[in-house]
């Protein structure tokens, strides 16, 4: 089928459900709504969809459309919940199961016939940024696909909603009202609901230290007591600890809160950083130990664990960005977990985002931003480097989400790459205005060809986890749901350690890169690359200064970029 998505934003859903409807042979078209209803009639016109899908919508479809052509709505939530806070709403309430459902658009929000709908499990941890791109989004494909295959058959017809039960499923909108928390009363649960149901957007309002900011991550604190509730009793790797009525929590970022109107920019940035001279010195810093014992609850984004001759390097950085010390802090951890007697080593392998390279807000935020992203990116190379270079073991990189531009090279610079079914990889540089480094020009070839490598840096699309598979840019996709990923890529780490050819495969591995050295030299890769980045960074008249300011204050595009408008109207 010919199926057109209209989406808010060429957001991880629209992305997914896009690669995953191109997987399944049909060809797909995408038009952004931002505001402009004449664009997406002349792109309906222009694409004369058999469908319209929008995965992630949050305007209306304008009538003329939805009257002429059959329109799928994605909804985060079962049938009969309506509104534009689905998942705030089921996050603070602390909700176990949920759902996802395809409606088709009606004039009232959420009121049209159903078409498919599909349950899930509301894992226990996870904010909701990351809910919506783990288990929100797996359903939200499997309804897709069912839908489409019920349109495809032309004897469906959808379920009806009854008014009493449209009217009894609306929930507004959630105001920071509702979202307040009251120190002196609520407790660690409490409050973690309230910033879980907040992240990563809109956070939670509060007041720290004489300001206002937005609050955003929560993850429960089991040792560190002391202070009011509401105090800054501790921070560690840029994260904020705060004492609870009967407990602590901790926080990982802040967004200053702004007078409506005001010019001056509000974005997140690592909490410490945010907050700069405010941070009273006698708040302590309390690293976490790599190996956290088993049973323990806080905050630590690094995280080392061994099971017999596999060694496990979890990470987990907010919304995949990784800045110079971030970088330096795993590089740190990784060259420990080489230190260590293990045959396999596994690099992440946790839900959500794996990389999405450097840390754009931190670099936006920093007093020199051309040199704080010089230091950035050399940070990342030397990350890269390191996996590159390890060659008396193999590793593997395990997705449990997405990867972005050098994210996406930190995972390739591995020796296998696994992918969740639901991952999204972007390999590419272009929409921020930089060349790429991450010995990407060495990285990608090697493993996709000079051709291949070329047309995924320049077409500047997503590729799905099966796609990467089929280029090979990975080795497996993992059919797992996000809170059980740990465990397979456990499973088969232990398999692959365990393999009748693995000290063969390690010393064809040595021998490759010390072969490839020879020809031309890591370094020379490195030096190429960073040319072309110093001039994207330093040369006041290269795009990307002024795209990452557009990214880190989420300056919303005119018109659907041409690199998407034009997709489906070739096939
Ligand atoms: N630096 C800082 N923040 C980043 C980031 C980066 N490199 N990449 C993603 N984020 C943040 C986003 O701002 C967003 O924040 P929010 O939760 O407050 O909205 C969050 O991570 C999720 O990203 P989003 O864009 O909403 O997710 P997506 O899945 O729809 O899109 C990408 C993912 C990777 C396509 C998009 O985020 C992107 O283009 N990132 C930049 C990649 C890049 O160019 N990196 C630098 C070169 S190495």
């Amino acid at each position: 089928m010919h199926i057109l998505l209209v989406a808010s934003a060429f957001n991880s859903l629209t992305q997914r459900v896009l690669a995953e409807l191109q997987d399944r042979g049909h060809t797909v078209g995408v038009v952004l709504a931002l505001g402009n209803d004449d664009e997406m009639r002349e792109a309906v016109r222009a694409q004369a969809p058999q469908l319209i899908v929008a995965p992630m919508l949050t305007s209306a479809i304008p009538e003329d459309i939805w009257r002429a052509h059959t329109c799928l709505i994605v909804h985060p939530g079962p049938p009969g919940d309506r509104g534009p806070s689905s998942l705030d709403w089921t996050l603070q309430g602390g909700a176990e199961s949920w759902g996802v459902t395809v409606l088709e658009a009606v004039a009232e929000m959420d009121a049209g016939d159903v078409w498919a709908w599909s349950p899930l499990k509301v894992p226990p941890q996870a904010g909701k940024s990351d809910l919506y791109r783990g288990e929100v989004a797996d359903a939200a494909v499997d309804a897709v696909l069912l839908a489409v295959e019920r349109f495809a058959s032309g004897r469906h017809k959808p379920q009806k909603q009854e008014p009493a039960a449209l009217a009894a499923g609306w929930r507004p909108f959630m105001k920071q009202a509702r979202r307040r928390i009251d120190w002196t009363s609520d407790t660690t649960e409490t409050i973690l609901r309230q910033l879980r149901a907040a992240d990563s957007q809109p956070g939670v309002l509060d007041e720290l230290l004489g300001a206002q900011w937005y609050l955003h991550g929560g993850h429960p604190e089991d040792e560190l007591r002391g202070g009011k509730p509401g105090e800054l009793i501790a921070t560690r790797a840029g994260a904020i600890c705060r004492a609870t009525v009967d407990g602590a929590v901790w926080i990982r970022q802040l967004r200053p809160w702004r007078e409506p109107g005001s010019r001056l920019p509000s974005y997140k940035l690592p909490a410490t950083e945010a907050l700069g001279e405010l941070l009273p010195s006698t708040v302590p810093e309390v690293p976490a130990p790599l190996d956290l014992p088993a049973g323990r609850r806080t905050f630590s984004d690094i995280r080392y664990s061994e099971q017999g001759a596999v060694g496990v390097l979890n990470f987990s950085f907010p919304g995949g960005a990784m800045s110079t010390a971030q970088c330096r802090r795993l590089l740190e951890a990784y060259r420990f977990a080489c230190t260590r007697a293990t045959s396999v080593l596994v690099l992440g392998g946790m839900r959500d985002f794996f990389s999405n390279g450097i840390h754009l807000n931190v670099i936006e935020a920093a007093e020199d931003p051309a040199e704080e992203s010089w230091a950035n990116i050399h940070a990342m190379n030397d990350l890269v480097e390191a996996v590159l270079g390890t060659t008396d073991r193999l590793t593997v990189s395990a997705l449990g989400g997405n990867a972005a531009a050098g994210g996406v090279m930190l995972a390739l610079a591995a020796d296998e790459v696994w992918c969740r079914d639901g991952a999204v990889l972007n390999p590419h540089y272009k929409l921020m205005g930089l060349h790429g480094s991450e010995y990407w020009t060495y990285i990608l070839p090697r493993r996709v060809g000079e051709s291949e490598a070329l047309r995924l840096t320049q077409s500047a699309l997503p590729v799905s986890a099966k796609r990467a598979v089929e280029l090979g840019m990975a080795e497996r996709v993992l059919r797992a749901a996000p809170e059980e990923l740990g465990d397979e890529v456990a499973r088969l780490a232990a398999e692959l350690a365990a393999s009748p050819d693995f000290a063969e495969r390690v010393a064809r591995k040595k021998a490759i890169r010390e072969q490839d050295e020879s020809l031309k030299p890591l370094q020379r890769y490195r030096d190429e690359e960073l040319a072309h980045m110093r001039r994207n960074f330093f040369d006041a008249r290269e795009p990307h200064a002024g795209l990452r300011s557009a990214f880190v204050r989420k300056e919303r595009a005119s018109h659907t970029p041409p690199h998407i408008a034009r997709l489906g109207l070739a096939d």
